[in-house]
């Protein structure tokens, strides 16, 4: 759809954990971007550039298959799209500071889960199929996985499956629903993926600008500005404690 276009396409999550955070990243970057938040697509002014909003496990295709050049996207969703691929299209260009999370197996607080033999002959509800399979077959256990597309916490409730496999950011919503976190699949946070897709020199030397400007965005987050208010005796005391 894009392929004779001259613009460059970055696909981010148009709603969920990334997507603020991701569009701040780029904002960072010097990038200023048209408003339209319920747009599909969002022009930046200043760069032959177009923001992609789309769903966070679309995200690998449209990157692998070159529509979007560039994509912010959790490791989470990237490894379980990698799983189901014989080759990598993409390549990640670097970690981006934030979106932390994990994806989790949970059980009921009164299941008496005592280790990954618990599980064995068990379902699990999951929409990570492929990690929480790896997981598994890791370990030597055998259960049945459910596949679920979101309400992943309600499926013990609901008497779908005892135990779930699911992303943990705070944990707020395992605890609203009874469940707590037993085993830990994979550590996540958000990525820069640009797609292995060869581009014509013009794009070529639009998506190196953009990848130096966040580099120096992550470059200056590593020295933090810190501002508190505190009472001026406390000074020598707060400053000790900060590295
Ligand atoms: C995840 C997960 C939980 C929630 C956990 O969904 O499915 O519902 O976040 O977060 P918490 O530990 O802070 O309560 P997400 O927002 O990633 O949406 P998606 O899986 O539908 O993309
Ligand atoms: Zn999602």
């Amino acid at each position: 759809m894009f392929a004779d276009s001259g613009r460059l396409h970055i696909a981010i999550q148009k709603s969920g954990r990334l997507s603020q955070l991701s569009r701040e990243l780029l904002k960072d970057a010097g990038l200023r971007i048209q408003n339209g938040k319920n747009d599909l697509v969002a022009r930046v002014e200043n760069f032959p550039i177009d923001l992609m909003f789309v769903r966070d496990d679309d995200i690998p295709t449209f990157v692998s298959d070159g529509v979007c050049e560039f994509g912010v996207v959790g490791r989470n969703v990237l490894e379980e799209f990698a799983l189901g691929e014989a080759e990598p299209r993409y390549d990640v260009i670097a970690p981006l500071n934030f979106g932390r999370c994990a994806l989790k197996l949970a059980a009921p607080r009164d299941a008496g889960y005592a280790g990954p033999a618990s599980l064995d002959g068990k379902r699990i509800a999951t929409s990570y199929p492929r990690l929480l399979n790896r997981y598994l077959s890791d370990r030597g256990v055998s259960a049945e996985i459910v596949k679920m597309n979101g309400a992943v916490e309600l499926a013990p409730r609901l008497g779908i499956a005892p135990f779930v496999c699911d992303l943990v950011s705070t944990g707020a919503t395992l605890e609203a629903n009874g469940l707590e976190p037993v085993e830990t699949v994979l550590e996540s946070e958000a990525l820069l993926v640009r797609t292995r897709k060869p581009l014509s020199p013009a794009k070529a030397d639009l998506a190196e600008n953009l990848m130096r400007r966040i580099d120096g965005v992550l470059a200056t987050q590593e020295s933090k500005y810190i501002m508190l208010n505190a009472p001026e005796a406390a000074l020598q005391r707060i400053s000790a404690i900060l590295p």
